[in-house]
């Protein structure tokens, strides 16, 4: 499989704090890819190095054969990478329609409006909200704004897709529909990379999974060897309710 993000010994300092330390990894062409790991490991300022909300301090980062380290997120964009908050953060005076259509028009392609519409209506359609299009995006429910939040990113037609705990929040029947969301998405032919503390879920939805521990790579695989990594168990201990579904899911 060829490899679309390379992430080459990427570091990122906040102060005092080494939040990303020297992290390698790639994602390959039609995978998805599970990134966990503890509270605070760093999960997330790598998805703001990647879509270049902030620059490393070290290293690079190859998106489809270009670097693209320390590019502008509307630069990044352009090139095909589109990505979730985990804190959601939707136009709330803006219908989904228009939120998505937002979307479409700051994505991979340079799309007139007509063309921003349809890709914004299939995206929604995708995400099950056909019938919240017309509906101001700040009546919507949390599982509501969670799907938004990943139609507007799909309408973007990324050819990666960085997704923060779009799971988080929801209960088990919207777990389950996201579940089935995120991959169909994949079938579309669109990479994944995911980020999530519901143990089962990642495990059963991910090719390989990376394990962030203090910013660092802790373990990387498939999803059974992860799950029964002596150190993976070990990093989560501090948290028991995580440890016992990390082995639960092995
Ligand atoms: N903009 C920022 N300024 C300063 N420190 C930050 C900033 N963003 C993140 N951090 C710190 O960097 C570390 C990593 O945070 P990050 O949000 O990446 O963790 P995470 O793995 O996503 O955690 P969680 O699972 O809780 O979402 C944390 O200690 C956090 O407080
Ligand atoms: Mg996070």
């Amino acid at each position: 499989m060829s490899v679309l993000l390379d992430l080459r010994e990427v570091s990122k300092r906040f102060g005092g704090l080494q939040a990303v330390r020297n992290l390698s990894f790639d994602v390959r062409q039609g995978e998805i890819l599970g990134l966990i790991g503890p509270n605070g490991a760093g999960k997330s300022t790598l998805f703001n190095l990647i879509n270049g909300v902030f620059a490393p301090d070290h290293g690079r980062i190859i998106f489809d054969g270009i670097d693209i380290t320390g590019e502008r997120p509307y630069r990044v964009a352009r090139y095909g990478l589109a990505r979730t908050h985990q804190i959601v953060q939707p136009l709330t005076n803006l219908t989904v329609l228009d939120n998505c259509t937002v979307g479409a028009c700051f994505g991979r392609k340079n799309l007139p409006l007509a063309r921003a519409h349809e890709a914004a209506r299939e995206a929604i359609a995708i995400a099950g909200l056909e019938n919240r299009a017309a509906m101001l995006a700040l009546n919507l429910t949390i599982a509501e704004k969670k799907r938004l939040e990943l139609a507007r990113a799909l309408a973007a037609q990324p050819k990666l897709l960085l997704l923060d705990e779009v799971l988080s929040g929801l209960n088990p029947t919207e777990v389950e529909h996201m579940i089935g969301v995120v991959r169909r998405i994949r079938e579309r032919g669109v990479t994944i990379l995911i980020i999530e503390h519901l143990m089962q879920a990642i495990m059963g939805l991910s090719d390989r999974i990376v394990v962030l521990n203090f910013g660092q790579k802790l373990a990387e695989g498939l999803p059974a060897e992860v799950a029964r990594h002596p150190q993976v168990i070990e990093a989560y201990l501090g948290d028991p309710k995580l440890a016992a579904e990390l082995q639960g899911a092995g």
